[in-house]
């Protein structure tokens, strides 16, 4: 009995053992599964033989591991789109916390301010050396609402002004930071500064006369009339001022046609020598007056270009006029000089006038640009015949250039491309 016993409780031992090593090596399988899942290795092995109590553990741990590997796939996707976005964008976006480091930066931030590598990491004073940018996101920060401003920041030579957008935003770990957007406005702040300036220009220059225009008429009606030699005296000064104003008009509307490009060229092969002589029939009287000499010289006589005829000749007329009125002294000589080099046709106006100080060359062609602001006044010019000169040759895609020595005289060159049929227009 006693053997049946103590056989019994070695078998029924035997099988628990075997049951319990069969248990322990689940559970170490299980273990070390859950192992690589801490450590991001999500490929679940296989586990043969497991016993039944433990299969719903192995059974969970696989929808584990499969939960984290979407998780992670989700999260990879929503970094990359993240990335993608914030790489693509040319403004710079910046994360920082609440001590003002920066926790993220994209390249355009990079590229914007030439940071070499990223900022993150880096405090704000670190990466931007800005007291007015610091300051922006202190007290976005501090307020707890957006903040916005426009900030001057000097980058080699040149002046940028850059907007700063800063946005409060809940971190994480629940402190707040800011999202800052920097967006380079240089251009658009010139552009703005450009169009006031014309504003004020166009406004001061039609005032003027106006104003002259009124004054005369005043008298005329308070009995100025009367007066005959007075009254002739006062219509001749305003036809001359409402001429200005015709003059100035026309030239606007030139300039807004040419940079709208609203009105299309009216391209045609157009002799030179042609061309040239209408310009200076149009300029005959002043011509004469002054007793100016103009010489033509073309290197080929059949020197032709591609161009809108009447466009044309508006510029060359402009250039003739300044050399004519700016020139006004005895044995004025002016010279229209072309050549052909390669597929371009060079054209020169020159003359041996004053000349244009060092300092007023490089503004000349800008609208409204005089050199003597009160003798232009006097002669009668608003400074926009050059910027329209401009306009036209570089909507032929041609260029123009000045070059002049003071004291000597002037030279201004027009490129333009030749014309390449031999069918020449003389239609003016
Ligand atoms: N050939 C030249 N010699 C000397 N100064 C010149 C010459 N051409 C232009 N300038 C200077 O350049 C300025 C700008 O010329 P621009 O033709 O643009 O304007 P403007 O002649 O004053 O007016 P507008 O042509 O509109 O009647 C002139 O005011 C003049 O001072
Ligand atoms: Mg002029």
């Amino acid at each position: 009995m006693n053997y049946y016993w103590i056989t019994a409780i070695a078998v029924t031992a035997a099988i628990l053992l075997v049951a319990l090593r069969r248990y322990i090596a689940g559970i170490l399988r299980l273990r070390n599964g859950l192992r690589r899942v801490a450590r991001d290795n999500l490929d679940m092995p296989l586990m043969p033989d497991l016993p039944r109590g433990l299969r719903a553990a192995e059974h969970d741990l696989k929808t584990i591991a499969s939960r984290v590997r979407d998780l992670e796939r989700a999260a990879a996707s929503e970094r990359f789109g993240l990335n993608a976005i914030l790489g693509s964008i040319s403004e710079g976006v910046f994360i920082v916390d609440p001590k003002l480091k920066i926790r993220l930066g994209n390249t355009g931030l990079e590229k914007i301010f030439g940071l070499a590598g990223s900022p993150s990491g880096k405090s704000v004073m670190e990466t931007f050396r800005n007291l007015d940018i610091q300051k922006l996101v202190e007290e976005a920060l501090r307020e707890g609402r957006p903040r916005r401003g426009e900030i001057a920041i000097e980058q080699g030579r040149d002046l940028r002004i850059f907007e700063f957008s800063v946005s409060p935003l809940l971190l994480e770990g629940g402190e707040t930071g800011a999202v800052v957007v920097v967006h380079n406005i240089t251009k658009i702040k010139s552009l703005e500064r450009v169009r006031r300036e014309f504003v004020a220009n166009v406004s001061h220059e039609l005032r003027t006369p106006l104003t002259i225009i009124n004054g005369y008429l005043e008298t005329l009606l308070e009995g100025g009339l009367e007066d005959r030699v007075m009254a002739e005296n006062a219509l001749g000064v305003m036809f001359r001022h409402s001429e200005r104003l015709k003059h100035l008009t026309d030239d606007l509307l030139v300039i807004s046609q040419a940079e709208s490009r609203s009105v299309p060229l009216d391209l045609q092969p157009v002799e030179l020598r042609e061309l040239i002589r209408r310009v200076v029939a149009q300029l005959d009287e002043p011509i004469r007056a002054q007793g100016a000499e103009i010489r033509i010289t073309t290197a080929d006589e059949d020197l032709a270009i591609e161009a809108d005829a009447v466009k044309l000749e508006q510029v060359f007329v402009n250039l003739l006029d300044n050399a004519l009125k700016y020139g006004n002294r005895p044995g004025l000589t002016v010279e229209f000089y072309a050549e052909r080099l390669g597929p371009k046709v060079h054209l020169r106006v020159s003359d041996n006038g004053p000349g244009i100080p060092y300092e007023d060359q490089e503004h000349i062609f800008e609208r409204f640009y005089r050199v003597h602001k009160d003798r232009a006044r006097h002669t009668g010019g608003t400074g926009l015949g050059l910027s329209i000169v401009k306009n036209v040759v570089e909507l032929h895609g041609g260029e123009v250039s000045l070059q002049s020595l003071p004291g000597t005289g002037s030279t201004f060159q027009v490129v333009l491309p030749a014309a390449q049929s031999p069918r020449l227009s003389s239609a003016a």
